[in-house]
């Protein structure tokens, strides 16, 4: 036997020290701790060695063995977190991407601004729910059952008394059922109807106003909405209050603006009329306040409602109402 234990020990701890990579410390194990390596060969051949040389021999190869399995595994270890540690492909030299902010979808911005300038006016907001019974949507409201006024509406049924509301105005008999005079509210929110095409979703969103006290009047009806149309458009725009039927007001008016496009003159969006619809208004019909109990002698009170994406769609321009719904970023952000 030639190998001398102390020439394996240096030979392999050098060996660790300088290899360069997992690669060549895993091959110098194999080398030294392998099956066919040099210490296993080592210990092959104690049983040639004189015999009371045997058991020393025995004992420190095997020490060795320990010792040089610790040390490659020490090396390993450090292999492994220089590399935990180096370059990751992260430059943080480079400029950072700018995380995408929210914003509130336009529907809900323009709601917002029509709910602040009648807060400002002294109206307080009032919900409504968007599951309602047959009663609030259309009997509190003098729409009988099969009256022709319910064709106006085309209502997805529930059952046969729950309604997804048609529009905002069942706030106002539930409002009333409530409190007593005077009422000054607002109510924003979703309303749905089977209906489809250019001008049309199947869900829209309208606000509801209603104010009653004694004696209010139509002058009142036109003084607030005139106020309204021309803080929400930013300018002195002619409004024109148009004579029309609702069940629920009378006498009932529908309420136009000189059309934003072309200031009267006639275009394809005003259908050459020169003025545009904005909403439906009216003195709150007596069959309505009996409804909720209050006395019609006393009492009065006007009432309107109005789709906030088409009064939003006159206000920045928009012409096809379903890019409210494409939930496009595009375009939602623009608002
Ligand atoms: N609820 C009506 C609709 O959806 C709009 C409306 C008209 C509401 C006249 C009113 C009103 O409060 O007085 O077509």
């Amino acid at each position: 036997m030639q190998i001398q234990l102390p020439d394996i020990e240096k030979e392999a701890l050098a060996g660790i020290k300088t290899a360069s990579g997992q690669e060549q410390l895993e091959n110098l194990s194999i080398k030294y701790l392998g099956r066919k390596g040099v210490l296993t060969q080592f210990l092959r051949h104690i049983s040639s060695l004189p015999e009371d040389e045997r058991p020393g021999a025995g004992k420190n190869a095997n020490l060795l063995k320990v010792k040089l399995e610790k040390a490659f595994k020490k090396a390993l270890n450090n292999i492994d977190a220089q590399k935990s540690n180096a370059f990751t492909g992260i430059d943080v030299t480079l400029p950072g991407r700018p995380a995408l902010r929210g914003s509130l979808h336009p529907i809900t911005q323009v709601a917002k601004e029509i709910c602040d300038i009648f807060l400002r006016l002294g109206f307080d907001i009032a919900e409504s729910p968007e599951v309602e019974t047959d009663y609030y949507n259309f009997e509190a409201l003098n729409i009988p059952k099969y009256h022709p006024a319910r064709d106006m509406q085309d209502t997805f049924y529930v059952s046969e008394n729950i309604v997804l509301r048609t529009h905002t105005s069942p706030s106002q008999p539930r409002v009333m059922e409530k409190e007593k005079p005077p009422v000054r509210i607002i109510s924003p929110g979703k309303v749905f109807r089977c209906d489809s095409d250019l001008t049309h979703t199947p869900m829209f969103h309208q606000v509801e106003g209603l104010m009653v006290d004694e004696n209010i009047s139509f002058g009142d009806l036109k003084g607030i909405l005139t106020t309204f149309v021309h803080q929400f458009f930013d300018k002195d725009i002619s409004l024109r209050f148009r004579p029309s039927f609702f069940p629920f007001t009378e006498p009932s008016a529908e309420v136009d603006i000189l059309c934003v496009m072309c200031k009267g003159k006639g275009c394809r969006v005003c259908s050459k009329t020169g003025w545009l619809e904005v909403l439906g208004s009216g003195m709150v019909h007596p069959a309505v306040f009996e409804n909720v109990g209050y006395d019609t002698d006393k009492y009065t009170g006007f009432a309107f409602g109005m789709g906030i994406e088409r009064i939003a769609m006159l206000k920045y321009g928009i012409d096809d109402i379903r890019k409210f719904f494409e939930n496009d970023l595009r375009f939602l952000g623009q608002f």
